[in-house]
């Protein structure tokens, strides 16, 4: 039995895998994003470990049997965020989140510096990374700066919690520019540019090996067995596809969660600076991918969903899926970047907007029309990753808004590729999580990395495509404009 915990942007999710595939259960415990000022957004670490005690109680209470068979844990969490330790591992300040733009002008000052930085880390300097971050820390809280003994991602201040240890995966390390992502190891120069060093930084390891053993002290309270494997784990868009399988060059994923993710596994590294997307290691050794990542996608739709008053999200697309394609082709066009947008336009202070709001604007017409928005920055991510080499034939999709059928058609029209969905329990960033702890106990890949079973496919439709292309035009030349009133 295997344990996979995702430590989410709006939940801890922890998950129960045995050894032919079965998902046992599952439980989660909601998180909460503080967004102190425009731009902003943290939470605290403490809050990560509390959620995850929470989840892995009420996965022992449903599951006792399963739960007491657990041989090993895997890690998978939202990437990016900077959890600040000093020297006796206290939390010196919230962590500063992935999708917090705050950092724009250390984004700048560091391309200025090193010219050769995406090359190296695979990515262009963007605010939601972890290093311009640091910049930020030591320009504006310069006495925490000082205390700053060691940097962590989200997972893995949870697997400090559990093993003791300082350690991050490679995948999850990717997403910190301070990664030689083609030598999977920390780069010197890279830190230097943060003013840090590679003490700073916690040992890395494979998101399959083995990256510590469970304390005896925690493993008495959440009533583990002592010393069991915690495996490296993954940044969760990597354990996503461990998850389904896509661990061999072409395979890739759509995912419609916090963030709208596209995903290729490439056989080799492929960096692509130009395009606005990210290359970096996959959680598998010798192995990375690239993908694009738009900041607002399912959330922009519970945004909207709050705004509207409606009771849940699958009510207001219950609306939207009742609008004739005459009325979807005549419906208010939306820009997506509630929070500025990183693929493909690496702009922190674009805001999204409404085009073409009239009379007949319903609830409705405002949740197709949100949809429809994220589709089409999904839409300019695929470009982007086409524009950097990759290509799909056919894309799982994952995440929340996977539940909606009528997103998953649009999707498919619009990418034109086919979208494939799996069973809710059956993906996700717990699932892969679980998967690495499997293969860091030796399993070999070929048993462990299988694709899920499909539970629906979707095909790009003729009517859809040619409506959809017209206003993918439309859409396209609102950036511009927004972008300009935003500076
Ligand atoms: C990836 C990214 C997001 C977070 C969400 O670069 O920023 O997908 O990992 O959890």
């Amino acid at each position: 039995m295997y344990l996979g915990v995702d430590i989410g942007t709006s939940e801890v999710k922890a998950l129960l895998l045995d050894n032919r595939h079965q998902v046992i259960g599952s439980a989660g415990a909601a998180l909460q994003v503080s967004r102190p000022h425009p731009g902003h957004s943290e939470q605290a670490p403490a809050d990560w470990w509390h959620a995850t005690q929470q989840a892995l109680a009420q996965l022992r209470q449903d599951f006792p049997a399963a739960f007491a068979q657990v041989q090993g844990i895997g890690l998978s969490g939202q990437m990016h965020g900077a959890v600040l330790l000093d020297a006796h591992d206290q939390v010196l300040r919230p962590a500063i989140l992935w999708n917090d733009t705050r950092s724009a002008l250390e984004c700048t000052e560091m391309m200025a510096e090193c010219p050769e930085l995406p090359t190296l880390a695979g990515s262009l300097a963007m605010p939601g990374f972890t290093a311009p971050k640091l910049r930020w820390v030591a320009r504006h809280e310069p006495g925490v700066f000082q205390r700053v003994a060691k940097v962590l991602l989200p997972k893995d201040y949870v697997r400090l919690m559990l093993t003791g240890d300082y350690v991050s995966d490679l995948s999850d390390a990717s997403g910190t520019l301070w990664l030689d992502v083609h030598r999977r190891a920390w780069s010197d120069k890279l830190l230097a540019l943060s003013g840090l060093t590679s003490a700073q930084m916690p040992r890395l390891v494979e998101g399959s090996e083995a990256g510590g053993q469970l304390r005896a002290e925690v493993a008495h309270v959440l009533d583990l067995t002592p010393g069991i494997v915690v495996a490296g784990g993954a940044g969760d868009n990597a354990a996503s596809a461990v998850g389904m399988g896509a661990v061999e060059a072409g395979q890739g994923f759509l995912s419609l969660g916090t963030s709208g993710v596209l995903f290729v596994v490439t056989p080799s590294y492929q960096p692509n600076a130009a395009s606005a997307t990210h290359a970096f290691c996959h959680a598998l050794p010798h192995r990375w991918h690239q993908m694009s990542v738009m900041l607002s996608a399912a959330s922009a739709l519970q945004w909207v969903t709050g705004l509207l008053g409606q009771s849940s999200e699958g009510v207001l697309v219950a609306q939207a899926e009742t609008l004739t394609l005459a009325q979807r082709a005549a419906a208010p066009l939306f820009l997506p970047y509630l929070g500025g947008e990183r693929t493909p336009h690496n702009d922190a202070k674009v805001r999204g907007s409404f085009h073409g709001l009239g009379f007949d604007t319903d609830a409705a017409r405002l949740g197709y029309s949100v949809m429809e928005g994220v589709t089409f920055g999904l839409k300019d991510g695929l470009a982007a990753l086409n524009a950097a080499g990759s290509t799909v034939q056919q894309l799982s999709l994952v995440g929340g808004g996977s539940r909606s059928a009528l997103w998953a058609q649009q999707l498919a029209s619009a990418l034109n590729v086919e979208v494939v969905t799996h069973g809710s329990s059956a993906v996700g960033g717990a699932l892969g999580a679980a998967r690495l702890a499997w293969l860091a106990t030796g399993a070999p890949l070929s048993t462990v990395c299988r694709r899920p079973d499909v539970e629906s496919t979707y095909r790009p439709a003729a009517l859809e495509q040619d409506m959809l292309a017209r206003r993918y035009t439309q859409f396209r030349a609102l950036y511009p404009a927004c972008s300009a009133f935003s500076a």
